[in-house]
């Protein structure tokens, strides 16, 4: 690298396709990467993304192959120890998170404290927050077994609340985990369950299991970026978690699949389709579920989910909403704007659809995306623990404001 302030050439070294910023710091540079473009942030080994191939991969396995096959449990087990558990060992970590679905009697009476109308993600962040004032022991992040047992309680517990939350919205009582059931047949039951005639649809079930898995981690996005970093300063994991899923309600990240459904209802029907994307290119606005950061091909998690859309759609009838997305998708993938800035539909385009043919509301569709994620959160948080390079997390800035200047007193100004 030659300084072209000074002409003296320097050798950085290149490990693993990229140089070091601290190598910079030698020759008195800062490296200035406002939102992260092109700055990696730390070694992992959980999940792998070729944006311009459309791969996913969660600890080498295709994504593809993970839903097929994989319970999401089971995919959770794989985010955190790396490999597939044997039956023995799946058992055990279900059994685990079985015996902690029950949450304390007053989560239910610091729930009820919010309005009818709050947002279920706000609930969901304030409730997983204040989960930490029930654990002090989730502190000790030093522990191996501790951080084990923390990691159980937040897979185990999220459901309950989500359901809690789900029934406050609603006015209706809350229903208690049932440990008979699956993972996902009981979040379902303690969401949809009335007395006592809830008959589950399996495929519906499956549907939900395979949205979960689908979400299960995606590297460094936003939401994991911001666990990881609120993470190196060593507070607890409850609190990590509910800095993520603060991130994820954003519109541009998870918050995006309640965009997209507003979207279908603001352009109302077909006809409307070619005016709204003109809309969008001259700048009003985007085509939410579009577009991302890593990937320049289509998102390989929404081709899996235009499949379950289909299956979902065979029991539920079909939602007149997927006409105008399919018609958005048709025209955007032949449009140049579109074209040319490589943006295809991600995952948000067509969750939102489903979760809303399963019977759950627009703004309860993030809560659903927090599910999903949270094994990726924890599995991230855990490595960053790990690194011995990491630190707390500390960007630099440029400073470009005021240089110094006298304080003037009020009677002055
Ligand atoms: N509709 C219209 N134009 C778009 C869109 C879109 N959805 N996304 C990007 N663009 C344009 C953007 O205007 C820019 O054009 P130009 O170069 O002329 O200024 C160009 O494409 C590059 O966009 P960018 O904002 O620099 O890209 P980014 O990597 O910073 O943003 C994104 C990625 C996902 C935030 C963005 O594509 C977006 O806002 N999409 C809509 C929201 C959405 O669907 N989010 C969900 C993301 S996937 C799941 C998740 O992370 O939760």
């Amino acid at each position: 690298m030659i300084d072209n302030r000074t002409g003296v050439e320097h050798t950085l070294p290149i490990v693993d396709g990229a140089i070091r910023a601290t190598d910079l710091g030698k020759l008195g540079l800062l490296s200035y990467d406002p939102a992260y473009l092109n700055t990696g942030s730390c070694r992992s080994a959980i999940t792998e993304i070729d944006g311009d191939a459309g791969i996913l991969r969660y600890r080498g396995y295709p994504i593809e192959q993970v839903a097929e096959s994989a319970t999401f449990l089971e995919t959770a087990y794989l985010l955190f120890e790396g490999e597939l558990p044997t039956a023995a060992q799946l058992k055990a970590w279900e059994d685990d998170v079985r015996i902690h679905t029950y949450v304390h009697q007053n989560v239910k009476k610091f729930l009820e404290g919010f309005r009818y109308d709050a947002h279920p993600m706000g609930m969901l962040l304030g409730a997983m927050g204040a989960l930490s004032t029930f654990y002090p022991d989730a502190k000790e992040i030093g522990d191996r077994d501790g951080r084990y047992l923390q990691r159980v309680r937040l897979i185990a517990k999220i459901p309950t609340i989500a359901a809690f939350i789900f029934r406050h919205s609603r006015g209706l009582p809350y229903v208690l985990p049932r440990n008979d059931l699956s993972y996902v047949g009981n979040f379902v039951n303690m969401t949809f369950e009335i007395g006592g005639s809830l008959q589950p649809n399996p495929v519906l079930q499956q549907a939900l299991e395979v949205l979960l898995i689908l979400h299960a981690d995606h590297e460094q996005n936003c939401s994991t970026s911001a666990v990881r970093s609120v993470g190196s300063s060593h507070v607890d994991p409850f609190s990590a978690v509910s800095a993520g899923i603060a991130a994820l309600y954003g519109p541009l990240h998870g918050g995006a699949n309640e965009a997209v459904l507003k979207m279908l209802d603001e352009v109302g029907s077909i006809e409307n389709v070619p005016a709204f994307i003109e809309s969008v290119k001259a700048g009003r606005g985007r085509l939410m579920g579009f577009g991302h950061r890593v990937y320049k091909s289509y998102d390989p998690r929404a081709k899996l989910i235009k499949r379950v859309a289909d299956e979902v759609f065979e029991q539920t009838g079909l939602n007149p909403k997927l006409k105008i997305a399919l018609e958005l998708e048709r025209i955007a993938l032949e449009d140049e704007y579109f074209v040319s800035r490589k943006l295809y539909p991600n995952v948000d385009f067509y969750s939102g659809l489903i979760y809303q043919a399963m019977g759950y509301p627009t703004n309860y569709f993030t809560v659903l995306f927090a599910l999903g994620r949270l094994p990726g959160w924890i599995a991230q948080w855990e490595e960053m623990l790990n690194d011995p390079e990491q630190k707390i997390s500390r960007p630099r800035q440029i400073y470009v404001g005021s240089p110094l200047r006298e304080f003037v007193p009020m009677s002055a100004r």
